[in-house]
């Protein structure tokens, strides 16, 4: 090809490729970004050349001395190491393409432009700067810093705890790595930590679900807590958790100026968390994060990943935040990036800028810096003390010294001799003048003069000495610093010259200086940082909270021994006796008791129906009154009894109460194992007749009160039909087995038999949790056992009326039981009276949980329940099981909260749940089977039970009886 042919070609392929400018001759440009990461292909040289001779080889003459390029053997201009635009913009590289020895090879001029990119290098900030951990072969399973979360709180069985936790790698639910397309995580040259995640673990769901049940700012879709730091030398960090869905969806934007990956990575996260924090990096610190008021309701908190707890009355998380450091070659909040820097260069943790030594620059410090340094041994300014020795440190970088001298500022100098490349001199007795400057000069071989000045400012005394003339002693108690003019500076909590002395009552902090107005119910502040130490019978971080029920004393860790509904005292846990019961704990009898009313009340029903009701009339002319009689409850409860004997007088057989009959000292009560919105259940062991111990689960009120009553009744009353049926047989059946009641004044329980695995819900989360997506052991066969279950009530015409995963319990034998059959058709009603029942509907689901998303179109409009409206909770019961524990909910956003009427009509529409992911179509078939709009439509439970049997690998159809 001749020449002048070549450089057209070479024109047109410039052109082509779009990758050099202003090509002229064998000139070319290109533009690289600083930030391109090594191995990065600039342009191939080759290609721009002559394409048809591809077995070219090349080679960098000139133009770059450290080594920034390479050229492989396909001819590419490849980075080798880590640009700096800050160091070298442009690079002018000569290219040799063809062999040495062809006299034709050509010589290419490439201007290589490193364009300047918003935000890079990373800035070495000192004020953030963290400890360099020592390196350990073992992964460690620390991050950059050690954070505790620690809170106190109620959990459910009425204990109060004090948990405490510390994030550790590996953590399941901890996905925020940096490569995590679900996070940005951003740990900036202003030392503040931003993370961003979509909240996509099924768990973590739950949680956030619960969080935005409860906490929610409807306004803007935002769970947020703020964090103050107590010394309040950092800004507040802050917690979020938001919704990006409906009308909150412009809300990622927002945060696209601070996190410019942040709508590429997280587009379709409904929720997201975003944790923000400025660290505190030299010290240990404490962030008390207030969350908003949770009143009486539960959260379910996972600050131990091994147990989800649910807590009541959590106030505050505290976080201590502590500076632990990265090995020396990682960086980031994980420790998992690798430091890039050399030649001695220490790696920032939160970002992995380096701070270069002398002589070195670059963003890897890599490349030489020609010159002369000038230090001083100490090194820290602040380490150098009036009257001590100094040695100023004079060094020659990358450069052949004639001369090196150091000049003082008293005019005299220190020269070198010829050749030599450092210079020490050590300046004794150091004496507090301003700003003195010593200055290294550097003449080299080429007489290009160097220096650089160093400022010597002595102005602190040594340890322990203060004074003008550091001549007096500090001896600080407490660890406190001396310093030379203010002597002892104690750390918070401490005072006096040598802070000696906690701080006076009612004051806390540094100098004693803030004043301590919260802690309540006589509860002192901790000197130190403000904490409320509580007194006897209350917690909470302001202590404000009673202990629960059945506590008492310091830190609530006394348990009441208050029999037979005596009100134990929350401070001493002394018990205040209901008649007529005496004695310390109320167990001993005064007078003797009418044997249980029921045994005379069951001949005579229609008799105590009227007593009752004159004595409802009365009670409530006395409270009327304000006098408030004394049986108050036990009335309440033989009203509601009697109510419930009325409403199944159809179902149960007269007498039923006192055939199950139980007496209360053959029960042992252990702990709290459940709490529902009406009932209570406790494990306890039963002692039989016959000599037995039996485990059992006691159901008793939760509160005493009419609703609570009337749900204990029902249940009681329907499990008694259920068991008294002549087909019942408690080897097969599905439903909770009754074991005995007890209806005594003081102490009314329902004897269940013990579930040992819990609720089924718990098993699918539990199993979601440690299993993933893998479908639950027996799932298919607890479905099967719940359709059984909903047979037997068709058959003797009861409802249930709260289908659901957390109303079925396991038992040791895999066997699913149905159970909590209190509620009745007015269980959602609300509790007062309101003419216009619509309205009321309307308005239902904004205050309590109410189980709308179970609840079938005719209930949901009507409050029309039937055997065939249990099928259609049952549908949703499969939906459970098949998403492993998931929260049902028609369309997208899980803290939509519709009302009863505008769910109805989403119903009505059509919308039904979404099929599963892992579920087969055959399965979706029978769920929708069940959602069917016209409740005859529906499948009885015997159908269902067949067709989940047909899709249950494995398992022989029983005939049906
Ligand atoms: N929680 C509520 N009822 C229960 C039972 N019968 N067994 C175990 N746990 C329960």
């Amino acid at each position: 090809m001749a020449a002048s042919q070549k450089v057209v070609f070479l024109l047109t392929v410039s052109c082509l490729l779009c990758l050099v400018e202003g090509a002229r001759g064998y000139n070319f440009s290109v533009h690289v970004a600083t930030n391109a990461k090594p191995g990065t292909a600039v342009v191939n040289v080759r290609n721009l050349l002559e394409p048809e001779k591809p077995e070219l080889p090349c080679a960098i003459l000139e133009g770059d001395p450290y080594g920034r390029f390479y050229v492989p053997t396909n001819c590419t201009v490849v980075v080798a190491r880590p640009l700096d635009w800050s160091v070298q913009f442009e690079y002018l590289l000569n290219i040799r393409v063809g062999q040495l020895r062809d006299p034709d090879h050509l010589v290419v001029h490439l201007k290589v432009k490193v364009t300047h990119v918003l935000g890079y290098p990373p800035v070495y900030n000192v004020t953030c700067e963290t400890p360099v951990r020592p390196y350990s072969e073992e992964e460690s399973n620390e991050f950059l810093f050690s954070a505790t979360l620690s809170v106190e709180a109620e959990t459910t069985a009425g204990d109060v705890v004090f948990l405490k936790s510390t994030l550790s790698k590996p953590r399941p639910m901890w996905d925020m790595d940096p490569n995590d397309p679900n996070a940005v995580i951003t740990a900036g040259n202003d030392c503040h930590l931003r993370v961003v995640f979509g909240v996509h673990a099924l768990s973590d769901v739950a949680i956030a679900a619960e969080l935005f049940q409860f906490y929610v700012n409807e306004e803007q879709g935002t769970f947020r807590v703020t964090c103050h730091e107590q010394s309040e030398t950092f800004p507040d960090g802050l917690f979020e958790l938001f919704s990006t869905y409906g009308k909150y969806k412009d809300r990622l934007r927002h945060l696209e100026g601070i996190l410019p990956d942040v709508m590429v990575k997280l587009p379709n996260h409904p929720l997201i968390v975003m944790i923000s924090f400025v660290f505190p990096t030299k010290r240990a610190t404490r962030f008390n994060c207030k969350l908003p008021s949770t009143r009486d309701r539960e959260v379910t908190m996972s600050l131990d990943l091994d147990a989800v707890t649910t807590l009541k009355h959590l106030e505050t998380i505290t976080v201590d935040i502590n500076p632990v450091g990265c090995p020396p070659d990682r960086y980031g909040i994980f420790c998992d990036r690798h430091c890039i820097c050399e030649n001695g260069a220490r790696c920032h943790g939160f970002n992995g800028a380096c701070k270069c030594t002398d002589g070195w620059q670059g963003v890897a410090c890599d490349i030489p810096k020609p010159g002369v340094s000038a230090t001083t041994t100490p090194s820290d300014p602040s380490d150098i003390y009036i009257s001590a020795n100094v040695t100023i440190h004079c060094n020659v970088h990358h450069l052949e010294a004639t001369t090196l001298s150091l000049l003082s500022p008293n005019g005299s100098v220190t020269v070198s001799s010829a050749g030599v490349s450092q210079i020490n001199k050590t300046i004794m007795d150091i004496q507090p003048k301003d700003g003195v400057a010593y200055m290294c000069e550097l003449a080299d071989t080429h007489e290009n003069v160097f220096n650089a000045t160093i400022l010597l400012d002595a102005g602190n005394c040594s340890p322990n000495r203060k004074g003008e003339r550091c001549d007096e002693t500090c001896e600080c108690l407490q660890g406190a610093s001396c310093d030379r003019w203010a002597g002892c500076v104690c750390p918070p909590g401490w005072t006096g010259t040598r802070c000696q002395e906690r701080c006076p009552d009612g004051t806390y902090g540094k100098d004693c200086g803030k004043n301590c107005t919260r802690c309540l119910n006589g509860a002192s502040c901790a000197p130190s940082d403000g904490t409320c130490n509580c007194t006897a019978g209350w917690y909470g971080s302001d202590c404000n909270v009673p202990c629960p029920t059945y506590r008492y004393g310091l830190r609530c860790q006394h348990t009441c021994t208050c029999r037979n509904d005596a009100t134990c005292s929350n401070v001493d846990g002394s018990c205040q006796c209901v008649s007529p019961w005496a004695g310390e704990n109320c167990d001993e009898k005064t007078a003797t008791i009418p044997e249980p009313l029921v045994e005379i009340l069951v001949p005579l029903a229609s008799l105590l129906l009227l007593v009752l009701i004159v004595a409802a009339i009365l009670y409530k002319k006395r409270r009327l009154f304000g006098v408030v009689p004394e049986r108050v409850e036990e009335n309440e409860a033989l009203l509601e009894l009697a109510q419930v004997e009325a409403d199944l007088a159809d179902t149960v057989r007269p007498g039923w109460l006192s055939r199950w009959d139980t007496t209360s000292r053959h029960l042992t009560l252990g702990k709290l194992i459940g709490l529902g919105r009406f009932g209570q259940v406790v494990q306890g062991t039963l002692h039989t007749p016959g000599g037995e111990i039996i485990s059992v689960a006691a159901k008793s009120v939760r509160r005493k009160d009419q609703q609570c009553y009337r749900n204990f009744y029902r249940e009681a009353a329907i499990l008694v039909t259920v068991h008294e049926d002549e087909h019942h047989n408690n080897a097969h059946s599905s439903i909770i087995q009754l074991l005995g009641l007890i209806n005594e004044t003081s102490q009314k329980y329902i004897l269940m038999e013990y579930a040992t695995k819990g609720s089924l819900l718990r098993l699918l989360r539990q199993a979601q949790k440690e299993n993933g997506a893998a479908p639950l052991a027996h799932g298919m066969l607890y479905a099967v056992d719940i359709a059984r279950a909903l047979r037997e009530l068709q058959r003797l015409a009861i409802t249930h009326g709260d289908v659901a995963a957390r109303n079925v319990l396991i038992t040791t034998d895999h066997v699913a039981k149905l159970a909590d059959f209190g509620l009745g058709r007015d269980a959602y009603a609300p509790v007062k009276d309101v003419d216009d029942d619509d309205k009321n509907r309307e308005n239902m689901a904004e205050n309590e949980f109410i189980p709308l998303n179970w609840m079938s179109v005719e209930v949901l409009e009507r409050g029309e329940y039937t055997c065939q409206s249990d099928v259609w909770s049952f549908g949703v019961l499969l939906w459970e099981i098949a998403t492993l524990g998931q929260e049902p909910h028609y369309g997208g956003n899980p803290h939509d909260n519709p009302s009863c009427l505008r769910l109805a009509r989403t119903l009505r529409r059509g919308i039904r749940l979404r099929r599963p992911p892992e579920c087969s179509g055959e399965m979706y078939d029978v769920m929708m089977s069940c959602w069917h709009e016209n409740p005859s439509e529906r499948p009885s439970p015997d159908e269902v039970e067949t067709r989940l049997l047909r899709l249950t690998p494995g398992f022989e159809m029983e005939t049906v009886v």
